[in-house]
């Protein structure tokens, strides 16, 4: 950190709304500390937090939660939403005690894929076609729908996320049956499948994810990514992302640009973003078309393959952002990147065997296993969880994207 950094954050103190199932937690924890911030955490979980004093605070209790907060005491600088599930109270105390914050309906439509698509279409940010198939639909109606669209299409639902509940499909006629097991994981996860479904065309082509921070309503790239091996379906299990993204500089300036369009759309004003792209090849040009947008910095472990100035870690980034200093998004790692273990098989996870081969890999910097072992585990598009992370840096995007494989390959994954 620099030293003006420090001056302007001395004595802060932040809001870190941490929900109860996330990845994110300990590396906001560090960051904070490495900072030198006083943070005081809200969440709905019983959390490895040490003897920090945590303020319950729960999502579908604002008013609760905004007053167990305020009456808490002492000031607060600025209010961080750690993942997805904690950006409502983010914003509702934000707004209570007049900090830089969201608003409510931009930080629900990012929730919502059907609402996120609504949006979109009504102010002309590129995506895919796309219809609703209502709650409880039979089997005729969901046909007559998907008749709207042309094939492939994907059917997915609103309220997951980490590509559960999303099938690609190729014809019309299967699109019940993709609807039935979409809302067989809906029921398992939350004991109702009454929620409409998306269905959308698919789009080929690269997938890339834009990570910024925004300021009153302005964009600092951080980090862009590319995404080598993203399936073609039909389920879509997010493997390999490599940083700094292979794009033209034409294309990729289209595509923040569309990115931005998109947060604009959404009514986005502050602290991170994750947007999610592929640059759709089928027109004769290079076509960057929005998937998703999320009011929150890169999911999972990924974050931990990047670093910025000053050894700044994204996390760091995000809460000097909420204070309102300004980032430097220069890159220090050089090429960064990450291979999350898609589970492959249902069972029982009995052992994962060479991680030290995985880890002596020349290239590899980390590997982090996050599922306990003797769990059980599922694929997608019924799974919920990936089996861990591998990071790489160093080199040609081509040598990180060689070392991952290569330790991939040295992992032996037993489910029984
Ligand atoms: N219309 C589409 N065309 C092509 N691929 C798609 C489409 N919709 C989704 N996908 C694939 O499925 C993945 C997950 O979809 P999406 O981002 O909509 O859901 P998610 O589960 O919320 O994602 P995340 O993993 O970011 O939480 C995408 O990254 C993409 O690879
Ligand atoms: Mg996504």
């Amino acid at each position: 950190m620099e030293e003006n950094q420090s001056d302007m954050i001395e004595a802060r103190r932040v809001l870190l709304l941490v929900p109860r199932v996330t990845y994110r937690a300990a590396d906001f924890l560090a960051a904070a500390s490495r900072l030198g911030i006083e943070v005081v955490i809200g969440s709905d979980g019983a959390l490895p937090l040490g003897v920090r004093p945590v303020i319950p605070v729960d999502p579908y209790d604002l008013p609760g939660s905004i007053d167990r907060i305020v009456r808490s005491g002492g000031p607060l600088d600025a209010v961080v939403a750690v993942d997805t599930p904690m950006l409502a109270v983010a914003a509702a105390v934000g707004e209570r005690i007049g900090l830089p914050h969201n608003p409510m309906e931009a930080v629900m439509a990012t929730m919502d894929k059907r609402a996120q698509r609504c949006r979109w279409a009504a102010t002309g940010v590129p995506q895919p076609a796309f219809r609703v198939i209502a709650a409880g639909s039979d089997e005729y109606a969901v046909m007559s729908v998907a008749a709207e669209l042309k094939f492939p299409c994907v059917v997915k639902a609103l309220s997951l996320s980490g590509s559960q509940g999303i099938l690609r499909v190729d014809h019309a006629t299967d699109v019940p049956v993709a609807a039935r097991r979409i809302r067989r994981v809906l029921s398992e996860g939350r004991g109702t499948d009454i929620e409409p479904l998306l269905i959308e065309e698919y789009v080929p082509g690269l997938e890339i994810s834009i990570d910024a921070l925004l300021t009153d309503g302005v964009a600092t790239v951080i980090a862009v990514f590319d995404k080598p091996e993203m399936p073609d379906g039909p389920t879509f299990e997010e493997t390999m992302l490599i940083c700094p993204a292979r794009l033209s500089d034409e294309t990729l300036a289209a595509s923040v640009s569309v990115a931005e369009r998109a947060t604009r759309a959404l009514g986005l004003r502050h602290g991170p973003i994750h947007a999610e792209l592929r640059i759709d090849p089928r027109h004769g040009d290079e076509r960057p078309t929005m998937l998703e947008l999320a009011a929150r910095s890169i999911g999972g472990l990924c974050s931990r393959a990047l670093r910025f100035a000053g050894n700044t870690s994204l996390e760091e980034m995000v809460l000097l952002n909420a204070l309102g200093v300004g980032v430097t998004p220069q890159q220090e790692t050089g090429t960064a990147g990450i291979f999350m273990l898609p589970l492959e098989r249902a069972g029982v996870l009995h052992a994962i065997e060479g991680q030290t081969e995985a880890a002596d890999v020349p290239g590899i910097t980390g590997l982090s296993i996050s599922i306990p072992l003797g769990e059980t585990v599922h694929p997608l598009p019924e799974g919920d969880r990936y089996l861990g992370f591998v990071f790489g840096s160093g080199g040609t995007p081509e040598d990180v994207e060689a070392a991952l494989r290569a330790a991939r390959l040295r992992l032996r994954v037993v489910i029984r």
